[in-house]
This record gives C-alpha cells, structure tokens and sequence, in this order.
C-alpha cells in the first residue's frame, strides 16, 4: 500500500517511520488485525473495554496476551491511589514480557503520578505513561521515566484538537523532550483521523494509536480524488433512489 507524503513523494505503508498501533478493546478485532504486519501493537483502555462489553478485565487481558505476545500490548491500572495503582501496575506487569502498563499522569484529584512513575521505573516496570495533554507534563513524565528500559508516552492530541488547539506543533514539541530520553517513545493517542498518520510521520513521532474504524480507512490512502468525488456523488444519488425521494 503506497501514500502521498507532501506533493510528490510517494512512500510504501510497511516504509512508515511512525508505528501504528491499534487503539480498541474488541477482542476480535483485535486478534484481525494481529495479523497485519503493519500494526505495530495494541493499545485499550477503561472507557474502550467498557464499550467493548469486556466483563472480566483479567480475563480479557490475559486472552489478548496469549493471542498476541509478540507486539506491545497497553493495559491501564483501574485505582485511584497510588498504593493501590502500584499493586495493580506490578500485577499486569506479570501478565506478559510485552505488556506496558498504563498509568495516567495524574489521579483523578490531579495529583501527579511522577513519584509512581518513578518508582515502577527503578523497579524495571515497562509503563505507558497517559493522558498527557501539555508539554509540562510531556517534562514530568521524562523525568520519572529516567532508567527505564522501555515506555511510552501518550499525549492525546485529538483532544488537544478537541479544544481548537493545532496539536502538531505541540506534538512536535514533545517529540523534542521524549527523544533527550533513550528508550522513551512518544505516542500520539486519541487519533481522530487517518491524516493524523501522516502528522505523526512528518513530525517524527515514534508511534501513533489509531481506532479499529480510523484502520479501515487506509484502503483510501493515495486513492484519486476525481474518482472519489464520482463515487461521492454516485453514492448520493444511488441513496436518494433508494429512499425513493421526489420533489
Ligand atoms: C490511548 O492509549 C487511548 O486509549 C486513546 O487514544 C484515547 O483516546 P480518546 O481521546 O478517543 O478517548
């Protein structure tokens, strides 16, 4: 599959600096798309698992692990305080060598995760440190995650661009800060397009998540926008036949 970086330059999919994991909680879906070379590894999360219908946590957790132990998989502690994250983060940590475990910047207090962070490093924990949405923290989290071995760092641009914010130049940024850390890598969380793919790539950031839905769409890259507008306007009047409108 090729696609269009700038005007002219045409690149393969496989030939992507940025990697691309999988944002979702079906397991279906998500076992589908092991099978795709290109997706990197997998990312969940509580509100993802929740609309997926996932009952059992560990359950669902430990059938992914065994499914899939050869990407990166992402699962989130589901605690408030920290004693109790720190026992959950240690406990999905055994669930498999290729488990990062997601601890989010702050509780829900907005009291900072660091010192956490911090002490799971020195403890050889793989962590994906989440919902970062300013530089500050982008700072923060480097700085806990000094030692580690491996983490990510996922900054939720879609919802930076929620609030009218370009999130490129941030997520430029932070590309800056993550890569003064060797083994730390930034991830662009909560995608909400396909071209959010080629912000990444063009910025350097090493990993994008990207939804079930958004991954479905890459059969469109480098497709002929003439054609696509006929198809456009195909569809349209195919589906005000159907309807049987008159006016
Ligand atoms: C990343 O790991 C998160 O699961 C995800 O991208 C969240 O995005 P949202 O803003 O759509 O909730």
């Amino acid at each position: 599959m090729y696609f269009k970086l700038g005007s002219t330059r045409m690149k393969r999919l496989e030939e992507l600096r940025v990697k691309i994991f999988a944002d979702g909680a079906e397991k279906e879906g998500m076992l589908e798309l092991a099978r795709l070379p290109y997706v990197k590894g997998f990312t969940t999360n509580p509100t993802l698992m929740r609309k997926a219908g996932v009952a059992n946590y560990a359950m669902f957790a430990q059938e992914i692990v065994a499914a899939i132990p050869d990407r990166p998989l992402s699962f989130e502690v589901l605690a408030d305080e920290f004693e109790e994250m720190e026992r959950q983060a240690r406990l999905i940590s055994g669930w498999g060598s290729n488990v990062y475990v997601k601890i989010p910047i702050t509780n829900t207090r907005g009291e900072s995760s660091c010192p956490l962070i911090a002490r799971l490093t020195a403890a050889g924990l793989k962590l994906n440190v989440t919902a970062l949405l300013t530089l500050e923290q982008v700072h923060a989290a480097c700085e806990a995650l000094r030692g580690t071995s491996g983490a990510f760092v996922s900054v939720f641009a879609g919802r930076i661009a929620d609030t009218g914010v370009d999130p490129v130049p941030v997520m430029a940024q932070a590309v800056s800060i993550v890569n003064r850390l060797p083994c730390v890598e930034l991830l662009w969380a909560s995608s909400r397009e396909l071209l959010n793919i080629f912000q990444a790539e063009v910025i350097g950031c090493h990993i994008i998540t990207v939804t079930h839905d958004i991954l479905r769409k890459l059969t469109l890259v480098g497709k002929d926008l003439t054609a696509y507008s006929l198809e456009t306007v195909q569809q349209f009047y195919h589906d005000a036949c159907a309807a049987g409108y008159a006016l």
